[in-house]
């Protein structure tokens, strides 16, 4: 089957440490080698901690970058660098600098219909916002307000309904939820959980908090210093954790009953500029041996759909059976 959304081995060097003349020095690898598939319909979480290069990979994704090499398809069409995709909508962190403070909501949620000349009555254009307000949970009443008279969350669910506005079939999301408490959290991931049952969205849900996107997506997948180090089924991953990074996020994750074999993950993260030899993660972890700090370890299938890039992974499941 044709993939929805198509990343094959992207990269994303950025220039840095510039001289006299602006002339960079080294180069920093936000993003090294990713190569990931979306299905239709279907929700990969991507995770990682701070500097992982998630949201780079998502602006590739959404077309507002253009890699340093690699390709992005979108139903097979190559998109590497192009914006405005149909069909693929981003949804940011922070609500309140992608709405513009001087719009009304109807405005703002009407703004892809207008922008892709749309006609439409006034009428017209305020029964199909407060459809979809009603359909992220806001009552009509929100219509002619301005984003400032809302709260994080209800600024969030703004957001979404103008993402939806454009008639999605995919949503990348990065960081939505991290600028809320936790109950506001629960309540968005909800919406977007049912968004997805409803509409069938696909959706690439960015976060640096493995419990809010194990909630929401089928498949995870894990980024550390823009590699991938593990993807496979959300539950098999959550539950059953191969990568030595993979098991410190879970231990960080408070969860009755789930077994707390692991340490969260210790230490700093290196700097992209000037990553480890061998295993990026190999400073850091606990199996560490010579071949890690030496080699760096390929991304191979370990079992049908589960996927990891350790030297050490196969032996740490056997050791904890089945
Ligand atoms: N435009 C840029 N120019 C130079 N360096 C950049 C740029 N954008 C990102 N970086 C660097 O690339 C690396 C990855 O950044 P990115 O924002 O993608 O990480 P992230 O995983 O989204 O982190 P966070 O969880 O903090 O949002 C970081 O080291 C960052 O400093
Ligand atoms: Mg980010």
């Amino acid at each position: 089957m044709k993939a929805l959304l198509a990343v094959e081995d992207v990269r994303m060097l950025y220039p840095a440490r510039p001289d006299a003349w602006g002339r960079p020095r080294a180069w920093l690898h936000a993003v090294d080698g990713v190569s990931l598939r979306v299905d239709a319909g279907e929700v990969v979480g991507l995770v990682g901690e701070s500097g992982c290069g998630k949201s780079t990979l998502g602006r590739i994704v959404a077309g507002l970058e253009k890699p340093t090499r690699g390709v992005v398809r979108w139903d097979g069409l190559d998109v590497t660098g192009r914006a405005g995709t149909p069909g693929l909508q981003m949804v940011f962190q922070d609500s309140s600098g992608a709405l513009d403070p001087r719009w009304t909501v109807a405005q703002i949620v009407a703004e892809p219909w207008l922008a892709r000349g749309r006609r439409m009555s006034r009428a017209e254009l305020r029964q199909e916002a407060a459809a979809l307000l009603a359909e992220v949970g806001l009552d009509e009443g929100a219509l002619d307000r301005f984003p400032h008279a809302f709260s994080g969350g209800q600024r969030q669910r703004i957001g979404i309904a103008r993402a939806l506005a454009a008639r999605p079939r995919m949503l990348v999301c990065d960081e939505v939820v991290s600028a809320l408490d936790v109950s506001v959290q629960a309540l968005v991931v909800n919406l977007l959980a049912r968004l997805r049952g409803e509409r069938g969205l696909a959706m690439v849900f960015i976060s640096h908090d493995l419990a809010v996107v194990e909630h929401l997506s089928q498949r995870i997948v894990v980024m550390y210093l823009g590699r991938l180090v593990e993807e496979g089924p959300s539950r098999d991953v959550c539950s059953r954790p191969l990568h030595p990074y993979t098991q410190a996020l879970l231990a960080a994750v408070p969860e009755p009953g789930r077994p707390r074999s692991r340490a969260p993950v210790q230490g700093e993260a290196p700097s992209p500029l000037a990553p480890p030899t061998g295993c990026p993660f190999h400073p850091r972890c606990p199996l560490a041996s010579a071949r890690c700090r030496a080699e760096m370890p390929a991304w191979r299938e370990s079992s049908p759909g589960r996927w990891v890039a350790c030297h050490e992974a196969a032996a740490d499941v056997s050791q904890r059976g089945p």
